[in-house]
């Protein structure tokens, strides 16, 4: 059985100060041996996050595909998981719009990340104007094979289905274009890494909330979510946590 994943990625938000929903958010939920819990905060704060994750895993928002080097501004993987981190998530589509990486470039930085022991959440997912001209599945596998190197394991890889158009905007697809997009990617991972295809966690994400949490969650190749503004506040994150755990 797959162990479920609720992550919460805080993007280019939060201070020092905001790490007291870290604490709020670990008195909020109750620990559950199936369910792990992430918060990936800005890179200055992953290391008090660390300190203080009190069994809440603590993930990078990005790491670099080199492992060490002259690359000003960057983060190497090993810099992250020195940090106490566990986690990185790479090639989300802000990443890939805004520092315009691709595949190729998002396949080397889960390597990297993988090379020092992190899991990497590989992120993938369709403009809105591929999904209305009837292209999603295609950019899908397109996506999924070219990100994913093939070093990936159930336990070094998760997946992250995050919609372009439903991030942000309140747009969540209909549970049945949920249910064929993860079935798709399973069936994909499945053909390429036999068991660990099976075993590898397939998040949503996009304009997941606790009012919508629970009926995500009832797809049986959806393992978790990926949140972004409703993971800001414990008190918006922890009865998502909790959804997943009764899920
Ligand atoms: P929202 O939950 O704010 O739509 O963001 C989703 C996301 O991009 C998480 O990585």
């Amino acid at each position: 059985m797959r162990r479920k994943l609720a992550a919460g990625n805080w993007k280019m938000n939060g201070l020092a100060a905001s790490l007291s929903e870290l604490t709020a958010l670990s008195d909020a939920i109750s620990p559950d041996a199936n369910t792990d819990v992430l918060i990936c905060p800005p890179a200055p704060l992953l290391f008090r996050a660390s300190d203080m994750a009190n069994g809440i895993q603590i993930g990078a928002q990005d790491c670099h595909s080199n492992l060490e080097g002259a690359h000003t501004g960057d983060l190497s993987a090993s810099m992250i998981a020195d940090a106490g981190a566990s986690f990185a998530i790479v090639g989300h589509s802000e990443r890939r719009e805004g520092h315009h990486e691709d595949d190729s470039d998002i396949r080397g930085k889960a390597r990297a990340a993988h090379s020092a022991g992190l899991t990497a959440i590989i992120c993938i997912g369709e403009s809105e104007e591929e999904r209305t001209t009837g292209k999603t599945l295609d950019v899908l596998g397109t996506q999924l094979a070219g990100s994913c190197p093939d070093d990936a394991t159930a336990t070094n890889t998760v997946i992250a289905y995050e919609p372009i158009w439903a991030i942000g905007t309140g747009k969540v697809p209909t549970q049945e274009q949920i249910v064929e997009v993860h079935d798709f990617l399973r069936e994909k991972l499945v053909a390429r890494f036999g068991d660990d295809g099976s075993n590898m966690r397939l998040l949503y994400g996009g304009s997941v909330k606790a009012s919508n949490a629970a009926t995500i969650f009832e797809a049986d190749n959806v393992d978790g979510a990926l949140v972004g503004g409703a993971s800001l506040k414990a008190s918006d994150f922890a009865p998502i946590v909790t959804a997943l755990q009764a899920s």
